[in-house]
């Protein structure tokens, strides 16, 4: 994958190293600051710490990259802000055609423990997004375990391989603009009708509707690499077959047989192997989000096959049916 003298984005909040260390919403900076005012200018100390929390978590949060990065790890901060300008100028000509803004979700890279507008973000959980702040979360150690504990097969083209041992490029990507993906069913009101839905569904039915979602970030992910491409011909040969690597050993299928041995599909909440590759192709080779496939390859697929069409999202007959009304994206 090409990606570098792109574009990098200003909205990856970079926690790692010591950044934004941070004591129970106090930052040490902000503390400092606060002593400092108030021991050499008698300001009051509430007020000074106050005032300067703004000023040091606004700093701390507007993309200022912490000191002490190795240039491994500054290399990985643009990487990830490359990736992320892309789903930008994916999405955002995407939504202006229909007349709707898009508003960028913000990427935070952390390292270990970070706290979030869902809850405490962890290493093992594995990059998110979260609704609540419109933000991605994402830990790039996980890029090293795509590779490290996954089997995520790693760059192929020799030329571009540095010394890391992670998973190749387009897949860390794609995993990217999967979550991103979820960022535009939020926009798009998707997420929290599927949410509604849920609540009336019986557990097997719940677990579907999330497959059903995550299938489409696949396919809204497959949309930003058809788009990206056209617009930098990114693409190098091997980075399909990475994403479809890196999309098989994410299939839920793949991981419950890794874990025990076999699979059980009724507790899918991502979707199988086969089907994650699948959606991220319908989308990659349309590039459209609206697109509507009817190949019926059997009942099921047909069904699935629906899903990329954002416009509507059927869920069989006996599920509850949910009609997305909004008539453009
Ligand atoms: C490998 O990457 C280099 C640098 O990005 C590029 O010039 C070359 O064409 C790539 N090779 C293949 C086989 O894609
Ligand atoms: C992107 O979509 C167009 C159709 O809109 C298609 O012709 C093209 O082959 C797709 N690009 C890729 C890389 O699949
Ligand atoms: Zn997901």
């Amino acid at each position: 994958m090409r990606w570098k003298g792109r574009r990098e984005s200003d909205n990856v909040e970079d926690r790692r190293g010591g950044g934004g260390v941070k004591a129970g919403g106090i930052s040490i900076l902000g503390l400092i600051v606060a002593f400092v005012a108030w021991k050499f200018f008698g300001v009051d100390p509430q007020q000074a710490y106050q005032a300067t929390k703004q000023v040091t978590s606004a700093g701390a949060s507007q993309n200022s990259a912490p000191t002490n990065l190795t240039p491994e790890q500054q290399e990985t901060a643009s990487f990830v802000k490359t990736v992320l300008a892309d789903t930008e100028d994916t999405w955002k000509p995407i939504f202006q055609q229909q007349g709707v803004q898009y508003v960028s979700p913000k990427l935070v890279m952390f390292s270990g423990v970070e706290r979030s507008g869902c809850g405490t973000a962890e290493s093992a959980m594995g990059p998110f997004y979260c609704p609540a702040d419109q933000k991605v979360y994402i830990d790039t150690q996980f890029f090293k375990d795509m590779r490290q504990q996954m089997g995520i097969s790693g760059e192929k083209n020799q030329s571009e391989l540095s010394a890391k041992d992670e998973a190749g490029d387009f897949a860390q990507a794609y995993v990217i603009a999967h979550e991103v993906g979820h960022h535009v069913q939020n926009l798009l009101g998707i997420s929290s009708q599927v949410q509604q839905a849920r609540q009336r569904a019986s557990e097997t039915q719940g677990n579907q509707l999330s497959v059903r979602l995550e299938l489409q970030a696949d396919c809204l992910a497959g949309v930003w690499a058809n788009r990206t491409q056209q617009r930098t011909q990114f693409l190098e040969q091997g980075d399909i077959e990475e994403a479809m690597d890196a999309a098989e050993k994410i299939g839920d299928d793949y991981l419950q047989k890794k874990a025990r041995g076999y699979a059980v599909p009724d507790s899918f909440t991502h979707g199988t192997s086969q089907q994650r590759m699948q959606w991220f192709n319908i989308g990659m080779n349309s590039g459209d989000i609206n697109a509507f496939y009817w190949k019926p390859i059997s009942i099921l697929a047909t069904i699935a096959l629906l899903l990329c069409a954002v416009r509507q999202i059927r869920l069989g007959s006996k599920v509850s049916s949910v009609q997305y009304v909004r008539p453009i994206i």
